[in-house]
C-alpha cells in the first residue's frame, strides 16, 4: 500500500520518478502523483490514474533534477486528484509525500483552520505540508523544520518532504513506515521499498523509526527527531533488478510459484545438522536452555500468513509436543489477550508491513512477551521491531497472492518444531528423518510444479464453478483455508474451507451438482476417514477433486491430484502446492488480473 520515490542527481528525474513508482505498483494503490523542481519553479501532476498513464501526463515535467513521487491507497478520503500525493502547503513552496497515518490529523486540521489555513484535501498527510510551511517561518534548514513539524504529529509514517527554494535536497523521516535511501554515485534515492532502487544502485540505508535524512546528490546524513547526528552505513542489497523482473513468466504469480524450490532451499541452507537430525536457528537468539523453557507456542499473522502459522502450530506440536497454536494477529491485539511469560510468540509475514501484525508485536514487546519475527522483507518495520527470529528468504514477492513466501514460512516452522523437538524428547532418529523429508522438499516441490499442466486440465472442467468447497481434517486443515484463500482472492470464485469433520454439522446442507469440493487426503493416519468424507459428499451429488499424497481409488473422486510424499508432518507443504497451481490456473481461465487483484494491496499497512 502507498509508495515514495525520491530523486537528487543529475538524471531527468521526473524519468526516475515514475520508474521507480512502476516498481512500487504491486503494493496496490488507487492514484498517485509527481513533483519535481525545475529552474526554481515546482512543478507536479496528479491523478486517480494508473501508474503508466501518469507517465504518459508528466512529459512536461522533463528536465528536472530533484523530484518526489507517490502511490497511494485511499485512507482519508476518496481517491481524487486533489486527495492524491504529493501535497503541498498554501504557498506551494513545500511539497510532501507520505505514507502511514497521521491519526491526530483532524485535531491539526481544525488547529491549521483556525489559524486561516484553507486545506485541499480530505487527507492526513496534507497537514503536514502546512505544518512544515508554519515551523519554516521560523527560519533554519529544512530538516529544522521537518523536524519541529514532526513533534507536532502522531501516527505512522515514512515521508520525504521537498523545498522549492532548496534545489539540491530532500527531507526524509521514518517512524513505523519504510523510508530506505539508495546511494548512487553522485546521486541519491529515497525510497519506501528497495525494489525501487535496485535498478540503480544496492548501496542502501534503512532509516530507524524516528530517524531523519536530509539527502543531496553527493551525501546523505541522518539524525534522530531530538537532533541528535546518528551514523548510518550503508548496506548491500543481495538483490539485483533481475529479482523484480518477470523473466519469460506470464505474471509474477507464476514466476515466484515456479520458484518455490530455490526459495526452500535458501530457507533451508545452514539450517540443517543431518548428523544430530536437529536444526539450527540462531536468528531466534535462544539458548537450549531458553528452548526448553518454552511453554507453548503462539503464530500471529493475516491471511495467508495466519494459515502458515497454522500449519506452523500442527507441526510444532507433532514434533516438539509443545501446545500451539495460531491466531489472526489483529484479532489477538483487540482481545487484550493475557501476555505468557513462558509462550514464544511468533509474528509471521511476508512483508513485514502488515500493521495487523505491527500492533500487537509492540504490544508483547510492551508487555514483557517474548516475540520473534517469521519474516522476509530484511529491514522491515516488523523484522525491527522483533529484533530476533528468522528470516525467509523467500526473495522478492511481488504478486499479491503470497506463494514463495508461505511455503517458506511453513518450512521455518517446521525447523522451529524439529529444534524445539529436539531439545526435548525427538529422537535422534525421528530427527534425521526429518531433516531427510525437509531436505528432499525442493526437488518434491519442482515435481509437483514439473506436472502442473495436470492441474491445468482440473481447473479448466471446474471453471465454470461458481462456490466451492476445500475440505482437510487435521494437518490438512490449514491446508484447506490456504487453498480456499487463493481460490477467491485471485479468482474470485467463492471459496470456503471447512474441517471434514465439521461437514455433517452444516455445510452438507450445501452439497449439490454445482458445489465442487477439494477434499484433502493426506497419506497419514486418517486416509479412511478422509476417503468416508469423499463418499459422503459424492453420495449427496458433489463433484469432487481428490488432492492426496495418499492411495486414493481413482474413481471415487471427479478428479485426483497426487503429489509426492517426505513425511507425515511435513506433507502439507507439498499439498499446498497444487492448490496453488488450481487458484492460478481457474484464475487465468476467468481472464483475471492474477497479480493485482480487484480491492487488494500486497503490504495492508492501516489497521
Ligand atoms: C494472501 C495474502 C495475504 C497476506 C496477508 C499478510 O495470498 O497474500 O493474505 O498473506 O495480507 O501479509 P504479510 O505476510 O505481508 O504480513
Amino acid at each position: 500500500m502507498c509508495g515514495i520515490v525520491g530523486y537528487v542527481g543529475n538524471r531527468d528525474a521526473v524519468s526516475v520518478l515514475v520508474e521507480g513508482l512502476l516498481r512500487l505498483e504491486y503494493r496496490g494503490y488507487d492514484s498517485a502523483g509527481v513533483a519535481v523542481l525545475r529552474d526554481d519553479e515546482l512543478l507536479s501532476v496528479k491523478a486517480a490514474v494508473r501508474v503508466w498513464q501518469l507517465r504518459n501526463m508528466v512529459t512536461d515535467l522533463a528536465g528536472a533534477h530533484l523530484g518526489i513521487a507517490h502511490t497511494r491507497w485511499a485512507t482519508h478520503g476518496p481517491a481524487t486528484e486533489a486527495n492524491a500525493h504529493p501535497h503541498f502547503d498554501s504557498s506551494g513552496r513545500f511539497a510532501v509525500v507520505h505514507n502511514g497515518i497521521i491519526e491526530n490529523a483532524e485535531a491539526l486540521r481544525t488547529q491549521l483552520a483556525d489559524r486561516g489555513v484553507e486545506l485541499a484535501s480530505d487527507t492526513d498527510s496534507e497537514v503536514f505540508a502546512h505544518l512544515v510551511a508554519e515551523a519554516s517561518e521560523q527560519g533554519g534548514r529544512l530538516e529544522d523544520a521537518v523536524r519541529a513539524a514532526l513533534r507536532l504529529v502522531e501516527g505512522t509514517y515514512g515521508l520525504v518532504v521537498l523545498d522549492a527554494t532548496r534545489p539540491d535536497e530532500l527531507v526524509a523521516a521514518r517512524n513505523g513506515s519504510p523510508i530506505v535511501l539508495g546511494i548512487g554515485a553522485g546521486e541519491m534515492f529515497v525510497a519506501s521499498d528497495v525494489s525501487a532502487l535496485v535498478r540503480h544502485t544496492r548501496q542502501v540505508v534503512y532509516l530507524e523509526d524516528g530517524e531523519l535524512a536530509t539527502v543531496r546528490a553527493g551525501e546523505f546524513h541522518t539524525s534522530t527527531i531530538d537532533a541528535r547526528t546518528t551514523h548510518r552505513a550503508p548496506t548491500t542489497v543481495d538483490l539485483g533488478v533481475d529479482d523484480y523482473e518477470l523473466g519469460g513468466f506470464a505474471d509474477y504469480m507464476d514466476k515466484e510459484m515456479a520458484e518455490q524450490p530455490e526459495a526452500v532451499v535458501r530457507v533451508l541452507r545452514g539450517r540443517l545438522d543431518a548428523k544430530l537430525g536437529t536444526a539450527r536457528l540462531d536468528g531466534l537468539g535462544l539458548n537450549p536452555w531458553e528452548l526448553r523453557g518454552i511453554r507453548r507456542v503462539k503464530f500471529l499473522g493475516c491471511g495467508s500468513a495466519y494459515y502458515a502459522g497454522q500449519l506452523g502450530a500442527a507441526v510444532v506440536e507433532e514434533l516438539a509436543r509443545v501446545p500451539a497454536d495460531a491466531e489472526p494477529a489483529a484479532e489477538f491485539s483487540y482481545r487484550n489477550p493475557v501476555v505468557d511469560p513462558d509462550c514464544l510468540y511468533v509474528a509471521v509475514s511476508q512483508s513485514g508491513e502488515t500493521f495487523d501484525t505491527l500492533a500487537p508485536v509492540q504490544e508483547l514487546r510492551r508487555k514483557g512477551g517474548r516475540v520473534v519475527g517469521a519474516v522476509n522483507v530484511v529491514g522491515s518495520a516488523i523484522a525491527r521491531e522483533c529484533g530476533s527470529g528468522v528470516f525467509l528468504h523467500a526473495g522478492p514477492e511481488i504478486s499479491v497472492a503470497s506463494t514463495k513466501a508461505f511455503t517458506n514460512m511453513a518450512v521455518s516452522f517446521a525447523l522451529l518444531g524439529l529444534l524445539l523437538g529436539r531439545v526435548r524428547d525427538l529422537s535422534a532418529a525421528h530427527g534425521r528423518r526429518t531433516v531427510a523429508g525437509l531436505q528432499a522438499l525442493p526437488e518434491r516441490i519442482a515435481e509437483i510444479i514439473d506436472r502442473r499442466d495436470e492441474v491445468a486440465a482440473v481447473a479448466e472442467r471446474f471453471a465454470d464453478a461458481e462456490h466451492m468447497f476445500f475440505i482437510g481434517r487435521v494437518r490438512a486443515w490449514p491446508v484447506a483455508r490456504e487453498g480456499a484463500q487463493k481460490l477467491k482472492e485471485i479468482s474470485y470464485v467463492h471459496a470456503e474451507a471447512y474441517q471434514a469433520s465439521e461437514l455433517k454439522h452444516g455445510p452438507l446442507a450445501l452439497i449439490d451438482k454445482s458445489m465442487p469440493s477439494v477434499v484433502l487426503v493426506p497419506d497419514d493416519e486418517l486416509v479412511a476417514k478422509n476417503l468416508s468424507t469423499i463418499e459422503q459428499i459424492k453420495a449427496r451429488g458433489g463433484p469432487v477433486i481428490a488432492v492426496t499424497n495418499a492411495d486414493v481409488p481413482i474413481e471415487l473422486a471427479d478428479a485426483v491430484i497426487t503429489v509426492p510424499s517426505v513425511g507425515a508432518a511435513l506433507d502439507p507443504i507439498l499439498l499446498t502446492i497444487p492448490l496453488q497451481l488450481f487458484a492460478y490456473h481457474m484464475a487465468r481461465k476467468l481472464g483475471r488480473d492474477i497479480d493485482k487483484p480487484r480491492n487488494l494491496a500486497k503490504s495492508v499497512t492501516v489497521e
